[in-house]
């Protein structure tokens, strides 16, 4: 199974096996990281599965919707790594990545 790390805003890093068809938010989230909300559960329209995604994978990342995208912006915290862990399935091609979660807005 790939491999997805994990950086807590404490700055703690745990390394987990993702089952395919999951997207990163679920795999966090089912790992018990609860400063992960994810209050919409996915549909794209809380802001609160921020992550900061490790440049190196950038470009193997999924396009920004521009829902996405709007709704980044409602983030203080927002730069040039951020995305919506709802956002990116987790596959294969991602094996080894490394996301931290965004500081709380
Ligand atoms: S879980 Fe709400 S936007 Fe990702």
């Amino acid at each position: 199974m790939p491999k997805l790390t994990v950086v807590t805003r404490a700055g703690e890093e745990s390394t987990l096996d993702v089952a395919s068809g999951l997207t990163v938010m679920e795999a966090i989230r089912d790992n018990g990281f609860d400063e992960l909300l994810a209050l919409c559960g996915g549909c794209c329209s809380c802001a609160t599965c921020h992550v900061h995604v490790d440049p190196a994978f950038a470009d193997r990342l999924p396009p920004m919707s521009e829902d996405e995208d709007d709704l980044l912006d409602s983030s203080d915290h927002r730069d040039a790594t951020s995305r919506l862990s709802c956002q990116i399935p987790f596959t294969d091609a991602l094996d080894g990545l490394k996301v931290r979660i965004a500081e709380e807005d």
